[in-house]
């Protein structure tokens, strides 16, 4: 399973880097916005120098929800880094966009997904990754990670190639689920990716082996 970070802030990003594990980046407007990005040249600016961090993909919503603006948009993300995979909603013009992209060879990240329906959809488009999520599924009392379960159920059946990206992922407890449910990427906060490292018996593990290191060199 490969691990991304969903997140645009850039020290963030260098420090999942930094830890020798990341494969790539998502952002959407929200995460854009929280990092007080404002105006369309400095958003396309800041996904360069994401891409310019990373050399995995790095994943850039259209704003636009018309076919037209969503193609016009996505051609210029697409030309600022060839690690730039242009993310759509899933929606119908999203999923026109996503079938004209597949045919020009621009790789798509189909997004907002909450139902199995809509996963056939992004494949039958061609979506590079599909990202359903699972928090906000969790949210509504809704059993987020089983929707993983279902939609890799049915693309193993169907032979389907669209990389399943779980999102929406909170805790260090979704990405262990994720990899056990069948996703093939789990895009998460560093804080999650952090929390794999935690266990109260390695921390005293480590402290044993420090005293009784220094014991003996005493
Ligand atoms: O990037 C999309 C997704 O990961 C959003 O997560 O926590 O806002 O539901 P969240």
């Amino acid at each position: 399973m490969k691990f991304f970070i969903d997140t645009a802030n850039l020290d963030q990003i260098q420090q999942a880097k930094e830890l020798g594990v990341l494969d790539g980046v998502t952002t959407n407007p929200s995460l854009m916005a929280k990092e007080g990005i404002k105006g369309d040249a400095a958003i396309l600016a800041h996904y360069k120098k994401i891409c310019q961090l990373v050399s995995g993909d790095v994943s850039a919503e259209v704003i636009g929800t018309d076919f037209a603006t969503m193609v016009k948009e996505g051609k210029i993300l697409a030309d600022l880094a060839p690690n730039i995979v242009v993310k759509v909603p899933m929606t119908a013009d999203g999923v026109k966009a996503i079938c004209h992209f597949t045919s020009l060879g621009i790789r798509t990240n189909c997004t907002l997904i909450f139902s199995a329906g809509q996963a056939i959809l992004a494949a039958k488009a061609g979506a590079t990754y599909l990202s359903p999520f699972v928090g906000r599924l969790d949210d509504i009392n809704w059993e987020g990670m089983q929707l993983i379960r279902d939609i890799a159920d049915i693309y193993t059946i169907q032979g389907y190639e669209t990389e399943i990206l779980a999102a929406s992922i909170r805790n260090s407890r979704h990405i262990v689920d994720a990899a056990r449910s069948g996703a093939d990427v789990v895009t998460c906060p560093l804080s999650a990716i952090m929390g794999l490292l935690d266990h109260p018996l390695t921390t005293m593990g480590l402290e044993k082996f420090l005293s009784d290191y220094n014991k003996s060199q005493a």
